[in-house]
This record gives structure tokens, sequence and C-alpha cells, in this order.
């Protein structure tokens, strides 16, 4: 399928981010590019960015789920036997109609739910079994950016994006260090005094972004990020988003949008009543 996101020439791996965020991936994972190909029935991988002639490595799984049923105390069946493989460096889109379930799936991987059957494992790791300080060590290393965005509003967004490391106990060189290529990346420097409330709907979730990623996860987790935005907004966050898997983050979108799936070559699952129905490319 022709993408016009992949045609894009802002979509040129690696541009515009920063150093050492490349390298810590590459350490981490021991990542140049994103993983390919050698998935298994359900695996979102993909073969298109392994050389032609060359065997395609299996990407180990960064996401893992089997048989997963999620049923909320009040009765509500939002995910049902739900199984599913997303490798390290695919980038997978989720839509469904509203109520199918797509919020619950990106809840059990960030620990925010259980699931009342089935496992589900993150980066090898049963998140719904962590709790404490395993559970916020793993947490860290996962990406969330919401519809609402989420920002503190009394901070400026430079406070927004850098308060995330200084939660984490990064050094003042460290947190200088990578607070501006990452507002760089998303194309906010120019905004980095700025409070919330003063910025655009697409700008405040550029924000969000930049917060999500300033710690260098390796699996970011888009609810809806382009649900109260504009198409051109959108396609520049997934544009954002794009880049970010160009340099070995695992991306994982909810969407109802069918439109900007349609015009991305991304593989797609889809959630009808709580099931994943369909997984093309
Ligand atoms: N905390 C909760 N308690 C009870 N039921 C819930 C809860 N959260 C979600 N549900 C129910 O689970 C089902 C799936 O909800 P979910 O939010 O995952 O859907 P969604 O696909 O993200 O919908 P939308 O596109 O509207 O965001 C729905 O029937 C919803 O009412
Ligand atoms: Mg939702």
């Amino acid at each position: 399928m022709t993408s016009a996101l992949s045609l894009s020439t802002d979509d040129r791996p690696h541009q515009g981010l920063p150093e050492e965020v490349r390298s810590r991936l590459q350490e981490r994972f021991q990542l140049v590019v994103p993983a390919a190909a050698g998935s298994s029935q359900r695996s979102t991988s993909s073969t298109d960015k392994t050389d032609p002639g060359e065997r395609p490595k299996p990407a180990p799984a960064i996401v893992s789920l089997t048989q997963v049923e999620k049923i909320y105390p009040n009765g509500s069946a939002a995910l049902r036997d739900a199984t599913l493989t997303v490798n390290q460096g695919d980038f997978l889109f989720v839509t469904g109609p509203s109520g199918s379930g797509k919020s619950t799936l990106l809840k059990l991987l960030y620990g925010h739910e259980r699931p009342t059957a089935g496992h589900v494992l993150v980066d090898n790791e049963p998140i719904a079994q962590l709790q404490g300080n395993r559970l916020a060590m793993m947490r860290r290393r996962i990406g969330i950016v919401f519809q609402d965005y989420k920002l503190i509003p009394r901070r400026t967004v430079a406070e927004n994006v850098a308060f995330v490391l200084w939660a984490q106990g990064f050094t003042r060189k460290e947190i200088h260090r990578r607070l501006w290529p990452t507002l760089k990346m998303v194309g906010l420097q120019a905004k980095a005094q700025c409070f919330p409330d003063e910025l655009s709907g697409g700008e405040q979730q550029r924000v969000s972004i930049a917060r999500a990623v300033v710690n260098t996860p390796p699996l970011l987790l888009a609810d809806e990020p382009t649900g109260n935005l504009d198409s051109d907004n959108s396609l520049q966050v997934i544009k954002i988003l794009k880049k970010l898997n160009s340099i070995g983050i695992t991306v994982i979108v909810t969407t109802h949008d069918e439109h900007l799936v349609r015009l991305s070559n991304h593989p797609v699952v889809q959630i009808k009543n709580g099931r994943i129905q369909s997984l093309w490319r």
C-alpha cells in the first residue's frame, strides 16, 4: 500500500532525535533499525524493513497477550480471548468502534488494569503481577500519550517535560541535555516557556509526546492521540510517532480515524466487542 505518511521527506530515519536517545536505545536493545519479520500468527512484525535477500531475524516480543479477558467489576466485558504479539520495533494501529476495548487494551499494557483471565507480558514481565517499586520501574519504560494531553496547567512546556526526568532522579545536567533535543524533535523549542493554555491543541499534544519519550522508553502507547486534532495536526502527530518508531521505539496507537490508518502502511488490529477481529498491513 502506498502511504502518504511513509513518503514524507520528514520521515528520514534518525532525523532530529537526540544522539543519546539513539545510543541508549541501541545499547539497551542492540537495535540499529526497527526489528522485523519472523512473526507468529498474530504478530505485527513487518518484513519491509529487511534487506532483500537477507534472512530476517525474528525480533523479540515486547508485548504479548495470551487469551486475555477483561471483565470490569460492573460486568462490562471489555476484552475477550485477546491474543496478540507485538515485536520490538513494530508500529501498530489499534482501531475499532467506541467501547470496543481499545483503551482497555492499553490500560492492561501499562498496568492500570489487570486482566480477569489470560496473560499480559510487557518486555517479558507479567505487568499485572508487578507491584510497588517493580511496577514503577516498569512504567518508566513505557511512554504514554492520552487524547486529552494531561499536562500540568501551571507549569511551562519545558517544566512539563523536565518534570518526568526530575521525578526519576535525573541530574540537572542530564535533564538539560535531554530536554532541548526532545523539544526540538517535536518542534516546540520556541514555545518552551509557554504555559499549556497558551498552546494550540496540536502543540499541547506534541508536548505530551515529548514528555512521554524524554526518558527514552522502549515502548510508547498512545490512546487516541489525534482524537481532538484536525487532520493537519493529526498527520503531524503521526509523523512524530513514526519518527520515534524509526529509531527503534515500539509504538502502539489507538484511533477511530480510518483515514489516518489508510494513509499509513503499518499493521492494524481491529477490535470489535472486545474481540480482536483482524490484522492487516
Ligand atoms: N472502569 C470501567 N468500569 C467499567 N466498565 C468499563 C470501564 N472502563 C471501560 N469500561 C467498559 O469497557 C468497554 C470497553 O471500554 P474502552 O474504554 O476500552 O473502549 P474504547 O474502545 O477505548 O472506546 P472509545 O473509542 O470510546 O475510547 C466499554 O463497554 C466500557 O463501557
Ligand atoms: Mg478509548
